[in-house]
């Protein structure tokens, strides 16, 4: 039998990349002059390597985005359902943020002082998210450390437990894997010198009994987890999977970090709001601020009297926590700016139902094609994968990734006049993504489908 990903025989998935990349080049001549071999000055040509990672030729090189749609400087238009990888969730520059970024800018962008807009900002994340005490970084990345320092500071424990295929950002820490069921350090860490798993437990999404005997011997600071692990294809939990892991985390005196960073998607209050999840430690960063570089880390009342009593008996010195940038006024303008008007039960009812639309299209077309393929969504966020699902675990989806078949895929969306999220197959939904948009997703995986089977 030939050699197939995702039930596609890798020649013709092959032969589909080569005619979609050629296709690619030829619409980009001013993109592929610019940056066909990198831009001088840049370590491999980018300013930031990620942007070699997409599976076009070269990157798309964007002259602006406005509201869901992506315009590159050969003036091809995009409907933009990566979206940032949610950094721009809620549309590019929404409305309100670009009022109060405009405002913000006349005051002063950085002064390591509070501005007026933090008298409500404090008010807004606590009715948001329910958590009473609250502090502002930069990156989810940094909120996920300051939390987790936390954690063991208050617990004196100095371990902590991620579920495998977890991704909570360049926290160091979390950069563990399960090969063959053993705990290693994530395969292709530059510069990594330390056996993480030293002080990094790791067990398997919606395995409650693995959880449990990982924390019996009492030296887990923290699990830090995503309520629905977004980061390997998408792993949902399975029914009374949350219920135990609170529970199971309380009895050990281990406590729970929840990274809402992409289900933000979920609603307003986040997965933590809809399903009454009871976090000790809750992190949300990317959209928070509408594209302005910005996180938040919230704590519980119980958290912060432990934490209080903590840095009574400290030794003097620097807490290890905070960055200069983290907390200035650009930031609270603009995190202000979403609450208050973007992050809005309006704007996700918007969102929830053409994220219904797209999966229940995407679903149709791998119907049509017969293709043992699945699409999962956790609210305004759909992902298809390409192998049947529901996956169970990291360990499942690790298996289920087919990357010259999705890239593939990829590359012909953009032809098709689609941008998605790269490495894996992630679509978001804005409030200002249109039906027309969605429809013409839709339509583009359904052609790419037929190819793909023909
Ligand atoms: C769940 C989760 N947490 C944290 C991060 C880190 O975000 P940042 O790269 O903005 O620090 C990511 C990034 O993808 C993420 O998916």
């Amino acid at each position: 039998m030939a050699a197939t990903e995702g039930g596609v025989s890798l020649a013709r998935i092959a032969s589909i990349r080569d005619a979609e990349a050629t296709r690619f080049r030829e619409a980009r001549p001013k993109s592929e002059a610019a940056f066909g071999n990198g831009v001088e000055g840049f370590l491999d040509g980018v300013p930031m390597h990620w942007m070699n990672d997409w599976p076009t030729p070269f990157p798309i090189v964007v002259e602006k985005a406005r509201d869901a749609t992506i315009t590159d400087i050969d003036g091809n238009k995009l409907a933009d359902f990566c979206l940032g990888d949610t950094g721009s969730m809620f549309g590019h520059s929404p409305a309100p943020v670009a009022k109060a970024i405009r405002r913000q800018a006349r005051r002063g962008l950085t002064y390591m002082l509070p501005s007026e807009d933090v008298l409500s900002l404090g008010e807004l994340l606590v009715a948001r998210f329910g958590l009473p005490y609250w502090q502002i970084a930069t990156t989810a990345s940094d909120a996920n450390r300051f939390a987790l320092r936390v954690a063991r500071a208050v617990t004196d424990r100095p371990k902590i437990l991620v579920f495998n295929g977890c991704y909570h950002g360049a926290v160091d820490e979390t950069m563990v894997r399960l090969s063959d069921g053993k705990p290693i350090n994530r395969p292709g860490l530059a510069g990594e010198f330390r056996d993480l798993t030293q002080n990094t437990k790791i067990v398997e999404f919606n395995d409650l009994p693995a959880l449990e005997a990982a924390l019996a011997d009492g030296d887990v600071a923290c699990v830090i987890t995503e309520p629905v692990l977004t980061n390997c294809c998408m792993v949902l939990p399975e029914p009374g999977f949350h219920e135990g892991l609170r529970a199971i985390t309380r009895r050990h005196g281990t406590l729970l970090l929840i990274d809402e960073t992409h289900t933000i998607s979920t609603g307003p209050g986040g997965y933590t709001r809809k399903y009454d999840l009871e976090p000790d430690l809750f992190v949300l960063g990317k959209p928070v601020a509408g594209g302005v570089p910005a996180s938040v880390w919230g704590m519980s009342a119980e958290l912060s009297r432990r934490y209080d009593a903590y840095n009574l008996r400290r030794e003097p010195g620097h807490s290890g926590m905070g960055t200069t940038l983290s907390a200035n006024p650009l930031q609270f303008a603009a995190m202000r700016a979403v609450l208050e008007e973007v992050m809005t039960e309006e704007n996700y009812a918007h969102m929830e139902k053409l994220a219904g639309r797209l999966a229940k299209g995407l679903e149709d077309s791998i119907a049509r094609h017969e293709l043992a393929w699945h699409v999962q969504r956790v609210g305004a966020r759909v992902e298809f994968i390409c192998a049947p699902g529901p996956l169970k675990n990291g360990g499942d989806a690790e298996g289920a990734h087919a990357s010259g078949l999705e890239a593939a895929i990829h590359v012909a969306l953009v032809n098709r006049g689609v941008l998605i999220a790269p490495f894996h197959n992630m679509m978001l939904i804005s409030p200002v993504t249109t039906k027309k948009q969605v429809d013409k997703l839709i339509a583009a995986f359904g052609d790419i489908a037929k190819a793909l089977v023909a």
